[in-house]
């Protein structure tokens, strides 16, 4: 069936090769440079912002979710690196699963992958206006007006909830100081003092929109001018982590430590979404492998460089925040500058975490701003996606008309979508294209005629390893954690049964995945790196999977309507000539 048509890598290439001739884009990168931009796209609102409430729940242990998570994240880099260095082209995990899958699946995972870039930005440029309008608060005598820094939707509803309570006779002084309505403050203010214009409220998150098309400015005028961009800001937030490193380290007061694990495992798994999200980034420098000056050496050392680095940060930074203040403390949007605030004398370092949050996340904008339009351009060249996609801008080298389409496809969202929900859509869609990748490099390694990749993953036979560890898995739930095990054993009820399915498919998934190790003795690394980020997946809770496949249900009729004759088309024409 021609949906699961194939791409031949040595096809890939020739292509790429054409596209160079004919007014390629820029070769600027190499391993230091690329090193940075994994930096620039990892270290961002994961640490600034989402690892006060993952550090709350599950306490100090939460390093442990960061060593995990940093493994998973390293196993399924072996697999983009792989991939990078047999396929040096834009086109990242879209290209590599037209190659090991097919096209359909390879549209699959480029539709998921406006999730992980474009629908990330939309996470992190929300994120940063918050940094923003505060910092202005903070060191200016000007405050951003409330209807200027949120969303409609969220200040209407903040508007319902508050405004009921008033009419119930709750004072707004309590409202104001209660945890539970606190939040909503904002928005109610924003809805009540908005401007009208011909009768509809202006609500909107303007920060957001403004670094939005700063980035999108940036991105549009050139690889080197965003290089040197991402660079110096990579240097400034490397400065400001370590300073709080290494101020930080001596205020731990190492009873903070005490219990290590307060919430045990299950108050550690609520942080997976917020901690993968940490990590998310790695990734995206393999989009620039058409711009590198040798991808082969190059990409795969930049990827796992940047893991490395931030790994030690990550880790670091958990142990200083958790032995400054309680764990409980720290369910707050600017963990960071928090901590810092209540140490007297060091007030000064809040302000200071505050300004290196808002070159930190904007420098994530820019690396997934650069990501996004480098696989659309790859699908159109394919016939996925109309050719204006793939479409180079004469001087500045640059994928022009998906830089502007991406800056616009995040700008919308930025109106009306809540933050939340676009951090789990997120991490959805990255976990999805990290399984798919992993899954790639297992089937192109039991080829035998495949090409032999520059960098290989080392092969371990996992042929007894998996399955056993799928039995000791299940062996330590029945025996060291029964209450668990029957958990999952009960049927309650229908709502009970939805919640508990992702784990379900999980489970059934890995046994399946062992067996068929067992049988083909697949390689160990990106089987690990598979199972991992599919366990991740199963915690991200079934309505983000009701969401996500929602998403993929779009993309499919998008495929079937426009993607499937265009790409027969191309194919045709390539053929021809
Ligand atoms: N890892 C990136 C961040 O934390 C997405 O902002």
């Amino acid at each position: 069936m021609s949906v699961f048509r194939k791409k031949s890598i040595s096809n890939i290439l020739q292509n790429a090769e054409q596209e160079q001739l004919h007014g390629g884009l820029a070769k600027h990168l190499g391993v230091k440079d690329l090193t940075a931009l994994g930096i620039a796209a990892i270290v961002g609102a994961g640490i600034f912002s989402t690892i006060g409430k993952a550090s709350a729940d599950g306490g100090p242990g939460v390093i442990f979710l960061f060593i995990f998570t940093a493994l998973a994240c390293s196993f399924a880099a072996f697999a983009y690196a792989e991939f990078a260095s047999l396929i040096p082209v834009s086109g990242s995990a879209y290209t590599y699963s037209y190659v090991a899958f097919g096209e359909l699946f390879a549209w699959i995972i480029g539709w998921a992958l406006i999730m992980e870039y474009a629908i990330g930005n939309v996470t992190v440029a929300i994120s940063w206006s918050d940094y923003f309008t505060s910092l202005v608060g903070n060191l200016t005598p000007y405050e951003v007006q409330e209807w200027l820094r949120t969303d409609y939707f969220t200040a209407h509803s903040s508007y319902e909830k508050i405004y009921g309570l008033l009419i119930a006779g709750v004072p707004f002084e309590t409202l104001k100081v209660d945890a539970s309505t606190a939040q909503y403050i904002e928005g109610f203010i924003a809805y009540g003092n908005a401007p009208k214009l011909m009768g509809m409220r202006i609500i909107f998150d303007l920060p957001a929109l403004i670094i939005n098309l700063l980035i999108t400015i940036l991105v549009y005028r050139g690889i080197k001018e965003s290089k040197n961009a991402g660079n110096a800001m990579v240097l400034v937030k490397l400065a400001i982590v370590l300073l709080v490193i290494f101020v930080g380290a001596f205020y731990i007061d190492t009873k903070n430590w005490n219990p290590f694990f307060p919430n045990k495992i299950a108050g550690l798994l609520k942080g997976v979404s917020a901690v993968f999200f940490a990590y998310i980034g790695f990734d995206a420098i393999s989009t620039t492998a058409e711009e590198c000056k040798n991808p082969q050496r190059d990409l795969p050392k930049g990827i796992m460089y940047s893991i490395i680095i931030c790994t030690v940060l990550y880790v670091a930074i958990a142990l200083v925040i958790t032995g400054i203040v309680n764990y409980s403390e720290l369910a707050v949007g600017d963990p960071l500058a928090y901590v810092f605030e209540k140490i007297k004398n060091l007030k000064w370092l809040s302000g200071v975490i505050a300004f290196s949050a808002v070159i930190a996340m904007a420098s994530v904008m820019l690396v997934f701003q650069i990501g996004q339009p480098r696989i659309w351009m790859s699908m159109s060249r394919d016939g996925l996606l109309p050719k204006a996609f793939s479409k180079i801008h004469p001087v500045y080298k640059t994928p022009s008309f998906s830089t502007i389409f991406t800056g616009i496809l995040v700008a919308l969202p930025i109106f009306f979508v809540d933050i939340n929900m676009v951090t789990d859509m997120c991490s959805a869609g990255t976990l999805f294209a990290f399984i798919l990748v992993c899954g790639g490099v297992i089937k192109l390694s039991l080829d035998k005629n495949a090409p032999k990749p520059k960098f290989k993953t080392p092969y371990i036979n996992s042929k007894y390893i998996l399955p056993a560890i799928f039995i000791i898995t299940i062996c330590l739930f029945y025996f060291f954690d029964k209450r668990t095990f029957d958990y999952y054993l009960k049927f309650e009820s229908a709502h009970a049964f939805l919640t508990k399915l992702p784990v379900y498919i999980f489970i059934l998934g890995f046994g399946i995945f062992s067996v068929m190790a067992f049988k083909y003795s697949f390689s160990l690394i990106p089987s690990l790196g598979l199972l991992c980020c599919f366990y991740m997946l199963s915690q991200l809770g079934y309505k983000n999977w009701i969401y996500f496949s929602a998403w993929v249900l779009i993309g499919l009729a998008v495929y079937f309507i426009y993607g499937y004759k265009h790409s027969k088309l191309r194919t045709k024409q390539e053929n021809a000539l």
